[in-house]
């Protein structure tokens, strides 16, 4: 009897392929296909994996998973690597990887298998979840170890005749999910080539005229509605992804460190979750005590990091997010988003749980500050710094 693969399947060149390549090593192949929100037709592609060898092919629905437990996670910690990656595919991987483990054991299978290549973070996003979810599970990388070229792998399926619709025509690698886009290769690896428009399709700076506000709503860090409506996160990221998109923001041109040591250019559109980064942070600096908010800020920066290095699966992740949790339940309120072409910027926030006091802010009547303590905070406060410009002076 053969043993048993569960495949994470997208339908695309490499995963489909890798059906067969997979039966050819002796391995009956379960592709799984999850629906993280990207476009096209998902139902067809899994309909392609019987004809392909698969001898089970299922898609799972996954949407409000994702968004629940990555996508909202991500936005409460302001996620960006580099300071500008909200981290797309990053926070796909280790859900596709609880999915796949999920299937193996429902199907009794042997092995999971995903399409990654040797040069990128998602393997080492995949293999590592994988590990920390399923010990034993033995995981397959049929893409890493057939050292085809896309070439060879376009042949391969000519020479078989396998029905894949990929083309030699497009020459970019996109990843998509409903936290975005993510666009590699062709003419992009040159790094001083300007991207050429048609790689968007989030984003159009031709429809941007004029600017519009619009009010952003969050309940304890959690968007909650748009322009006084109240909506699911789900609907506030496909309305204001709209809107964003629609002003040409949301674009990141990047020269990224990968965790496997290679400097790499990529592209991204994410309109829905830069614009919900740029809310949450500027009412997160409303509502959060001052030295809570500096310790957030460093944080922030280290589990994108984390996440973007495929520690997802890691006590430090949970520990990360137990205390952002903590600090979640005033962020309430609202942010009011100016987009222009290209930009988005906030111009206005509110919040009854807010620190903003205006009789302490105020220069005009009604001032509550109390002047006079200044006087003797700043003495004791630079007291440190003026011994030490004592003693020097001495030597
Ligand atoms: N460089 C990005 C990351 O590491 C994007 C990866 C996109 N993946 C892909 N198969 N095109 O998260």
């Amino acid at each position: 009897m053969s043993k048993k693969v569960v495949l994470a399947y997208s339908g695309g060149l490499d995963t489909s392929v890798a059906i067969p390549w997979l039966n050819e090593q002796g391995w009956e192949v379960v592709a799984v296909a999850v629906d993280v929100g990207q476009p096209g037709d998902l139902q067809a592609a899994v309909d392609r994996a019987a004809p392909l060898g698969a001898v089970d092919a299922r898609l799972v629905e996954a949407k409000q998973d994702y968004v629940d437990r990555y996508a909202l996670p991500a936005l409460r910690m302001n996620a960006l690597y580099q300071g500008r990656y909200p981290l797309v595919s990053a926070l796909s991987r280790p859900l596709i990887s609880e999915i796949l483990v999920a299937v193996a054991e429902e199907t009794g299978a042997d092995a999971v298998a995903h399409g990654c290549t040797g040069k990128g973070n998602d393997q080492v996003r995949f293999e590592v979840s994988l590990k920390a979810l399923a010990p034993d599970l033995e995981v397959l990388a049929p893409v890493r170890d057939w050292g085809m070229s896309r070439e060879q792998t376009i042949a391969y399926a000519e020479e078989r005749s396998l029905p894949v619709t990929t083309t030699r025509s497009s020459p970019y690698s996109i990843d998509e999910n409903l936290w975005g886009r993510s666009i590699e290769c062709g003419i992009l690896e040159d790094p001083w080539e300007s991207p050429p428009d048609d790689i968007y399709e989030l984003t159009d700076l031709k429809t941007a005229d004029g600017y519009r506000d619009v009010v952003v709503s969050f309940e304890a860090g959690v968007p909650s509605g748009i322009d006084g409506e109240a909506l699911t996160p789900i609907q506030v990221i496909a309305v204001l992804g709209k809107i964003a998109g629609s002003y040409g923001y949301g674009r990141v041109d990047l020269v990224e460190d990968r965790l496997v040591g290679i400097k790499s250019r990529e592209i991204y559109e994410a309109p829905a979750a830069l614009a919900l980064i740029d809310a949450h942070r500027d009412l997160e600096d409303l509502t959060l005590e001052r030295s809570v908010a500096r310790e957030k800020r460093a944080i922030d920066a280290k589990w994108s990091e984390l996440v973007y290095e495929g520690l997802w699966f890691s006590p430090l992740r949970e520990a990360f997010d137990a205390f952002a949790a903590s600090t979640q339940d005033y962020v309430t309120g609202e942010v009011r988003l100016r987009f222009t072409a290209g930009g988005c910027l906030p111009v206005g926030r509110r919040s009854a749980t807010g620190l903003y006091d205006r009789g302490l802010a105020t220069y005009d009547d009604g001032d509550q500050f109390d002047h006079s303590d200044a006087a003797g905070f700043i003495k004791l406060w630079g007291m440190p710094a003026t011994q030490w410009a004592k003693a020097r002076r001495r030597r």
